[in-house]
């Protein structure tokens, strides 16, 4: 179906159909149908389905090129091979089995890759949730298998532009915005191309890393004892010794919503799995705040 990266068609693209009843007056009856050629517009989880995300995952590359309502698109894993980086990266806590760490730790990590990005080639306006606040489902399933996903060149229905909030995060406070006892807790953080502040690219990046990176590197650095039980903590301030350049794009995935002036920007996690603070590459800089909203 699919020759991934070297070009995607999807052939449903060009259905089509009208149809004409009508009479002649001698009373017998003639049936027309007059087909005309319509682009049929393609809903975002028709599309973007699991089987889709499969066999994205499936290339060797990781990555796919595709057409969606004749928009093409570039899709990507931000972070491939995840869960081993965290392993080698964490080597001298975790031992050789991340898994079993996981387990006593009492705080799950399911993924085997870390983030899934797609680049529109043209701006798209997209409906993501609902009035009702409810996210896509197919959204909701890619977030569970590969953690958050980027969309660029994408914005939202101008009827659901405006809701939520905008806020800035503390420089790499790790942190959730929200818990388990919340209905939606998915955040949106999104920059919109038309807003006057918005519209251009930001100073500051959004972090956003497992859980378990949270914990292992907090146990580094002294903050939590490697035998601790007592699960995840809301907060972690760490990081702030490291040498970046060995963090993000390997354990830590960056959001940096640089994308040019007028270009929309889509970032969704999930408080359950996820961490993310902020990331000032210059602390004189604080950049706007990006919009958000909670999903469930
Ligand atoms: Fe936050």
């Amino acid at each position: 179906m699919i020759d991934a990266c070297e070009g995607y068609r999807n052939i449903g693209r060009y259905l089509y159909s009208t149809c004409r009843l009508f009479y002649i007056s001698t009373g017998l009856k003639y049936l027309a149908i007059q087909t005309l050629v319509l682009p049929m517009q393609q809903s975002f989880c028709t599309h973007f389905s699991s089987a889709w995300l499969t066999t994205l995952i499936r290339n060797q590359n990781l990555c796919l090129r595709g057409d969606y309502n004749g928009i093409e698109y570039n899709a990507r894993i931000v972070i491939p091979d995840y869960r081993s980086r965290i392993e080698q990266h964490y080597r001298d806590i975790v031992g050789t089995n991340l898994a079993t760490f996981c387990q006593q730790a009492g705080i799950p990590m399911g993924f085997q890759h870390f983030g899934l990005e797609i680049a529109f080639s043209r701006p798209v306006e997209l409906v993501l949730h609902n009035h009702e606040m409810e996210l896509l489902d197919c959204l909701r399933s890619m977030i569970q298998v590969i953690g958050p996903v980027i969309i660029k060149n994408g914005y939202h229905q101008s009827a659901l532009r405006s809701v939520g909030h905008r806020n800035k995060f503390p420089h790499l406070n790790f942190h959730v915005d929200r818990t388990a006892n919340q209905v939606d807790h998915f955040s949106m953080y999104s920059r919109d191309p038309f807003d006057p502040e918005q519209k251009y690219p930001r100073t500051v990046s959004t972090l956003m890393c497992a859980n378990i990176v949270g914990h292992l590197q907090s146990i580094r650095e002294g903050v939590t004892d490697k035998f601790s039980r007592s699960g995840l903590k809301g907060t972690y301030t760490i990081f702030k010794g490291e040498n970046m350049e060995d963090v993000l794009g390997n354990i830590v995935l960056q959001q940096a919503w640089t994308e040019p002036e007028g270009t929309g920007e889509i970032a969704i996690q999930d408080n359950l799995t996820c961490l993310h603070a902020s990331y000032y590459d210059n602390p004189a800089y604080e950049g706007y705040k990006i919009g958000v909203r909670y999903v469930a």
